[in-house]
């Protein structure tokens, strides 16, 4: 039997691709960078697996590229926001999968990072320091706002949202969240987390940190309407996708003082930056560092890898999304 071919859109950790080679015919994009839509329709072409990444669109053209022999499509992420679903399942012969757990931990510590850079001051702190504008230590110097006994609102007690926090619950904080539904009470009674409506969440915390996919009905999520609920004194973080905000109405509640400040990891054209936010002292951004740790990005690739290999070896894959029944 002839070997199957696995498609890597762009390389990942070599663990990952040493499993990947022992059980098929590995093609590496040779690029350091997002394919091309022709490059990656040319990848494809033939591919009994395709591992992809965060900024590959997957979709029936992508499906029809590679042919009816697909069998699995690997996404190197837990979002999916760049993978048409629907047009997956269509096909009924095809499954996919992502990486739900590995990056849990690297995530929330972004996501803790991001809560303490903003209400600390920490980049406006930095650029003082590098741009070797004079200051001096005073009473009144760059004061930022404790977080211990302040409120966290998390949208999204999804794993993530759990990590994020257990983790500003050991820094003193009381944690409120809001999502589609209630979590279970041992969650609950572990964070010590409060279920609350969408509203209430926006209206009373201190700090909303968003941790909800990417979809249809989060697309914006946050806007113009959904800032001027919060409180003026309030902090945004986000470490889940740039869409899930509408960039611009951030950048005008910023400089409207309608928040007091934001920490981003993500954003809405990601690499491309709202200009309105560079010109922001009170917006922390970040390059998408969520799970880049040596580590975590291992794991990302090892079980991707492992799903490709369970489908190709007509095994169940440890983390499906789309299923071949
Ligand atoms: C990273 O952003 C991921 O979704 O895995």
């Amino acid at each position: 039997m002839s070997r199957p071919r696995i498609v890597v859109t762009r390389r990942i950790p070599q663990p990952a691709l040493d499993l990947l080679a022992e059980h098929g015919d590995v093609w590496l994009s040779p690029h350091d960078r997002p394919l091309t839509r022709e490059e990656l329709f040319d990848a494809v072409k033939g591919a009994d697996a395709i591992v992809c990444l965060l900024h590959d669109a997957i979709d029936d053209e992508v499906l029809d590229a590679a042919g009816p022999q697909l069998k699995v499509i690997a996404n190197v992420a837990v979002g999916y926001n760049n993978v048409n679903t629907k047009a997956i399942e269509s096909r009924g012969t095809v499954w996919f999968t992502n990486t739900p757990g590995v990056l849990t931990e690297a995530t929330a510590d972004i996501a803790m990072s991001l809560i303490l850079m903003t209400t600390r001051r920490l980049g406006e702190g930095e650029r003082v320091i590098r741009s070797e504008t004079p200051w001096v230590w005073s009473m009144f110097y760059m004061l930022g706002t404790g977080i211990q006994g302040k409120t966290l609102g998390i949208v999204g007690l999804g794993l993530i949202g759990q990590a994020t926090a257990r983790r500003a619950k050991a820094f003193g904080m009381e944690i409120i969240y809001s999502g589609r539904r209630q979590a279970d009470p041992a969650i609950e009674a572990e964070l010590g987390a409060k279920y609350v409506s969408f509203d209430e969440l926006l209206e009373t915390a201190d700090v909303v940190s968003l941790h909800c996919p990417l979809n249809d009905e989060t697309k914006h999520l946050i806007n113009a309407d959904r800032l001027a609920q919060m409180r003026e004194d309030a902090y945004l973080v986000n470490t889940t996708r740039g869409p899930v905000v509408d960039e611009q109405a951030l950048v005008d509640a910023l400089r409207k003082g309608e928040i007091k400040g934001a920490g981003l990891d993500v954003f809405e054209e990601e690499p491309k930056i709202n200009p309105g936010l560079l010109e922001l002292e009170n917006a922390v951004l970040i390059p998408h560092l969520g799970s880049a740790t040596i580590e975590t990005r291992t794991e990302m690739g090892l079980l991707a890898a492992k799903n490709t290999v369970a489908i190709l070896n007509g095994e169940e894959p440890p983390s499906p999304v789309v299923r071949v029944s």
